[in-house]
């Protein structure tokens, strides 16, 4: 997990610098979107650790296939990008099989369409502001 957390790190300092890069910038409500997993972290964190792994590998789960849509629309001369996409999409495949491996349970499926509901609408806002 420690490992996870660094790689996570990595992540968010990879896009910044390729936005950067780019000319765009972050979303204004950053702050928010990191309150609010650290929210939803502690809140899965007090479920003990198969409901908190649970959540976990589902979150992986579905952040390797917003990824993935991310890697067919995405130019393919555009390299830069596609390689930082192209290796978190790998990471967050080994986090997803960690939590597995370490006994998540499996989360029922309208708790799952939620974190995509919720997914789609935090990926819409920050697409824009
Ligand atoms: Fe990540
Ligand atoms: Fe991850």
């Amino acid at each position: 997990m420690k490992q996870a957390a660094g790689e996570e790190e990595d992540h968010l300092a990879w896009c910044a610098g390729r936005i950067e890069e780019l000319g765009g910038r972050l979303s204004v409500l950053n702050p928010l979107w990191y309150g609010g997993a650290l929210a939803m972290g502690m809140a899965a964190g007090a479920m003990g650790d198969r409901w908190n792994l649970a959540f976990l590998a589902e979150t992986e789960r579905q952040v390797e296939e917003h990824l993935a849509g991310h890697l067919r629309q995405l130019s393919p001369a555009d390299a830069r990008t596609r390689a930082v996409v192209e290796q978190m999409r790998v990471e967050e495949g080994g986090h997803r099989s960690t939590a597995v491996a370490l006994g998540a349970a499996e989360l029922p499926w309208p708790l799952k369409s939620v974190m995509r509901l919720a997914a789609n609408i935090m990926t819409t806002v920050a697409y824009r502001i």
